[in-house]
Formats: C-alpha cells, sequence, structure tokens
C-alpha cells in the first residue's frame, strides 16, 4: 500500500513545473472527479482545466468554479457543456478542446453508475452505462490522443474497476443485448473488463502516454442511487442497506481525492511525472515498465495477470474491432 503520509508528500511536490498544464476532466461535476479537481486546484500550480458536464449540473459547477478560483487564482478552469452520454456529443466536446489546445496533459474518466435498473439505452441505442463507464471514455481518448502525444507526461486516468476483470465475458454479445443477457453483474464484467483490454490495446499503440485504470474502492458519492427511481423498493433498500454499509468503510473525500491526484501525476506509474523514490509500478504486462496500470484504491498495481492474459489471448481483438465499429461514425 501507498501510505497516505507518502500520497501527501508526492502530491506536495507538485508544482508550475510537474502540474499537468492542461487537464480534461469528463465526470469532474461530482463525485471522484470533483474530488481531484479540488485537490489538483489546491496545490495551488497554474493549470488549465476542462471541466465537461450536462446542462443539468451546470448551475452548482459554476458555483463549484468561483470556490476553485478563490483557491488558486492561477487555475483556470472552464466550465464545457455536454451530454458526455452521447458519441455524437463526445465528438463535438472534443472538437472545440482540439480548436483551442496543442497538448493535454490529463485526461481523467469517471462518468457512469452500476446499472441496478433494467436495461435503458441513450437516443444513440447504446445501454446508458455502457455509453458512459465505456464507450464515451475510449472516444474522449481516441479524440484527444494526438493532443496527449504533444505533452511531455501524458495521462488517461479511467476510474471503474482495473483489477477487477473477470475472463467470462460474452464475446458473441459485448453489447449485453440479447435477451437475458443484460444484468448488473454481467454489465460490471463486461464494462470492467471491455475498459482494461482497450486501453491496454491502446497504451501498447501509444507507448508516449501512460493509461491507469483505476479501483477506487468505496467512496461516498451518492453513485450506487444513481439511474434508481427514488421511490423504488430497490432505491430504499440501497439507502438502508448499502449507503450505511459504504458510508461506514469509505474513504474520506479528501483522501480520495489526493489518491487519485497521485495516480495522475506520480511517475510510480511508468516513470514520468513527479519523482517517486518508492517501487516503481508494475504494468499489465507484469514489468516495471510504462503502459497501462490496473491500480487498487491503496493505490497498489493489480495486474490480475491470468485473467489479464487471458483477455488479451482471446478478447481484446474482438472487442478492438467491436468497439471501433461502433464508434466509427464518431471518429
Ligand atoms: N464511488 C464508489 O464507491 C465507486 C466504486 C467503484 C466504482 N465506481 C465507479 O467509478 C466512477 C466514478 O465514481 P463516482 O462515485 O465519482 O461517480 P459519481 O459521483 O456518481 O459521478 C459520476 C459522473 O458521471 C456523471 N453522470 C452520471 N450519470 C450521467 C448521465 N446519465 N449522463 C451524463 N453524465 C452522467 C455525473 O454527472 P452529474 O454531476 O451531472 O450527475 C458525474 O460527473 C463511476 O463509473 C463509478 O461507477 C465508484
Amino acid at each position: 500500500m501507498v501510505s497516505y503520509k507518502e500520497i501527501k508528500a508526492s502530491n506536495a511536490l507538485i508544482n508550475d513545473a510537474t502540474a499537468p498544464r492542461v487537464a480534461v476532466f469528463v465526470g469532474g461535476t461530482s463525485g471522484i472527479g470533483k474530488l481531484t479537481v479540488s485537490a489538483l486546484v489546491a496545490t495551488g500550480a497554474s493549470v488549465r482545466i476542462y471541466l465537461i458536464g450536462r446542462k443539468s449540473s451546470e448551475e452548482r459547477t459554476r458555483d463549484f468554479i468561483q470556490e476553485l478560483r478563490a483557491i488558486n487564482p492561477k487555475a483556470e478552469v472552464i466550465w464545457t457543456e455536454g451530454e458526455i452520454g452521447l458519441l455524437s456529443e463526445t465528438k463535438r466536446i472534443c472538437s472545440a478542446i482540439k480548436s483551442k489546445e496543442s497538448r493535454v496533459d490529463l485526461l481523467f474518466l469517471t462518468t457512469g453508475y452500476a446499472p441496478f435498473t433494467t436495461r435503458r439505452e441513450t437516443a444513440e441505442g447504446i445501454e446508458i452505462t455502457q455509453s458512459l463507464g465505456y464507450y464515451t471514455r475510449v472516444l474522449f481518448i481516441q479524440h484527444l490522443l494526438p493532443l496527449l502525444a504533444a505533452a511531455e507526461a501524458p495521462k488517461v486516468v479511467g476510474v471503474l474497476s482495473g483489477g477487477m476483470e473477470r475472463a467470462n465475458v460474452n464475446l458473441d454479445d459485448l453489447d449485453l443485448k440479447k435477451p437475458g443477457n443484460f444484468g448488473i453483474v454481467k454489465a460490471h464484467i463486461h464494462y470492467g473488463a471491455m475498459n482494461t483490454t482497450t486501453l491496454e490495446k491502446l497504451a501498447i499503440d501509444n507507448p508516449n502516454v501512460t493509461f491507469i485504470h483505476s479501483c477506487p474502492g468505496w467512496v461516498n458519492t451518492g453513485n450506487v442511487r444513481r439511474g434508481l427511481d427514488s421511490n423504488s423498493i430497490k432505491a430504499w433498500l440501497v439507502w438502508l442497506l448499502l449507503e450505511p454499509l459504504i458510508a461506514l468503510f469509505s474513504f474520506a473525500d479528501e483522501e480520495s481525492g489526493q489518491r487519485h491526484l497521485f495516480q495522475s501525476t506520480s511517475a510510480a506509474f511508468g516513470g514520468r511525472g513527479v519523482p517517486w523514490k518508492g517501487k516503481p509500478g508494475i504494468n499489465s504486462l507484469g514489468k516495471p515498465a510504462d503502459g497501462l496500470f490496473l491500480v487498487n484504491y491503496k493505490c497498489d498495481c493489480t495486474p490480475n495477470a491470468k485473467v489479464v492474459s487471458l483477455l488479451r489471448e482471446k478478447a481484446m481483438g474482438k472487442i478492438w474491432d467491436h468497439t471501433q465499429e461502433v464508434l466509427r461514425p464518431y471518429l
């Protein structure tokens, strides 16, 4: 485990020279994304942050941005509105960023929630939590890769379930569309494995960029309630049983933000970034080298070697081809 003391010591070294100069937060309007934005701004470093979110979050996010300005006048936080569950909107937002920036140092992705409900699709015909937790994330990465490649220590951090992969992915129905295939457990397995295999493929193809698939542990953000009808029995059970448990065992907000800032900036993962004197992180190929890192809530690397090598061998190609087919109209 990387102790909280070590995390704070590393983050204390973030300054104008080591901070990501341009950071894009997709999902920074709530939860872990928002906590990480706060931690980054609180370093006092000169940063420009694109804070992307949907219209319904604009008012409260503008208040949040005012608070951030008071904490660090050198941080420029730019509210960028868009329906981040949609691929067409993702493309539009990326075009806007590309027209203004020549580099992106950090892309931080946290959109999504656990699908406790029945299957619901976006206007583009994709199950909503798969769009948020996988497809739009990959599209953001693919669009912004040229800008990431122009940075000195570029990082992509996706928060979901790195290291928790399971091998039983249904390669004939990756979008869980066939009757009986959709459910919270299957969705969890599919979306986690799809993230890891695709991030690993992107890491192999783009060795100049460091990728992290983070598993955040429990953080009491209200994430489990998202998507549930507030008057339903499930919502009531979550409120009665699950949320008190999460509240009891979760990380404090502050620590979660600091831990994700560490993952976003430290040379522990891949060698680029804020200097790190501890053990070098082990990538998903089992090597102390750059690439994709599966990082758990203790900030340990958890390569999950047996499962990930099975996925690499049997699933990566199919998942990649299928993903590109879905994303092609928006690339
Ligand atoms: N929190 C945990 O304990 C935990 C544990 C394991 C995994 N995870 C996963 O880690 C990721 C980050 O978790 P979190 O707790 O930070 O999540 P969160 O607080 O619920 O925030 C997720 C982000 O997703 C956005 N979002 C949710 N539904 C959306 C929709 N229909 N359309 C557009 N945007 C939507 C939210 O935007 P708004 O602000 O506009 O609502 C927010 O910016 C999630 O994928 C979550 O499933 C979380």
